[in-house]
């Protein structure tokens, strides 16, 4: 199976799509399973569902999610924690439950993470499997943290930060030195454990990996290559990022 690829005119069209998507199966679905990811590319998907809960009535009340990943040694009131970035972004803005939301601990001990993260794991089958989950993609190729050399059979663990990922994350922290070097992750197995993925690209500056995840052989060297095998995997991309396809 190939990935099925959505080229959009803009990035607010691509967005607008995959909210459908979501919204669709939220309606038709009892207790829905949501895969989450954080960064700039899903800001506006969230922005777009938070406008169809206010103005369309799109209830959360029954939906669950589950993060992708989380920064490993950030006190929990850092502002770039994944679970303050979520809730800032989503989370606060619409009628989800405090207990249907699920993102790996930013404060786990060394002697609980193996624990911790067999938990995430049981928890996603616990509510069934992530029927929609959402993607970026890095310029490593990662999909959650899933830096090179991931196994596609990989499962939620503790990873080591490629320095590219914290190079581009340096930003909103103030410089690089500020940047967690390990984060917990979904594994790639984890990942495409979901029933439906749509990983959305924007921009110049990801034509290349696109282009290497889609048009490249499968290689653990890009994580994303690994949904070329996936039965149901989408790029949902702007102009900009399917340029050098
Ligand atoms: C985020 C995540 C990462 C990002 C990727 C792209 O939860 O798991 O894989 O999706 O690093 O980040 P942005 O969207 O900031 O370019």
């Amino acid at each position: 199976m190939s990935i099925q690829l959505h080229i959009h005119s803009s990035r607010e069209v691509a967005v607008r799509c995959v909210a459908r998507e979501i919204a669709t199966l939220i309606r038709n679905q009892a207790h829905a399973v949501l895969g989450l990811a954080t960064g700039a590319t899903p800001i506006p998907l969230y922005q777009e569902l938070v406008r169809l809960h206010r103005e369309e009535n799109l209830s959360f009340r029954q939906v669950i999610t589950f993060n992708l990943d989380e920064y490993l040694g950030l006190e929990s009131t850092h502002p770039e924690t994944y679970w303050n970035f979520m809730h800032r972004n989503f989370f606060d803005h619409i009628d989800i439950p405090a207990a249907s939301i699920h993102l790996p601990s930013s404060r786990v001990a060394a002697g609980d993470l193996v624990a911790h993260c067999i938990a995430y794991e049981e928890a996603i089958r616990a509510a069934g499997g992530i029927d929609y989950q959402i993607l970026g993609i890095g310029r490593t190729g990662h999909i959650g943290f899933n830096e090179p050399g991931s196994p596609i059979d990989s499962i939620t663990r503790r990873v080591h930060l490629d320095e590219i990922t914290r190079q581009d994350a340096a930003p909103a922290f103030g410089g690089l030195e500020h940047v967690p070097t390990h984060a917990i992750t979904m594994g790639c197995g984890t990942i495409l454990s979901a029933r439906k993925i749509s990983l959305m690209a924007f921009g110049e500056g990801k034509a290349e990996i696109v282009r290497k995840a889609l048009r490249d052989p499968v290689t653990d060297q890009v994580s994303a290559s690994f949904l070329q095998d996936h039965p149901s995997a989408h790029f949902h991309l702007d102009l900009a990022a399917a340029s050098a396809l």
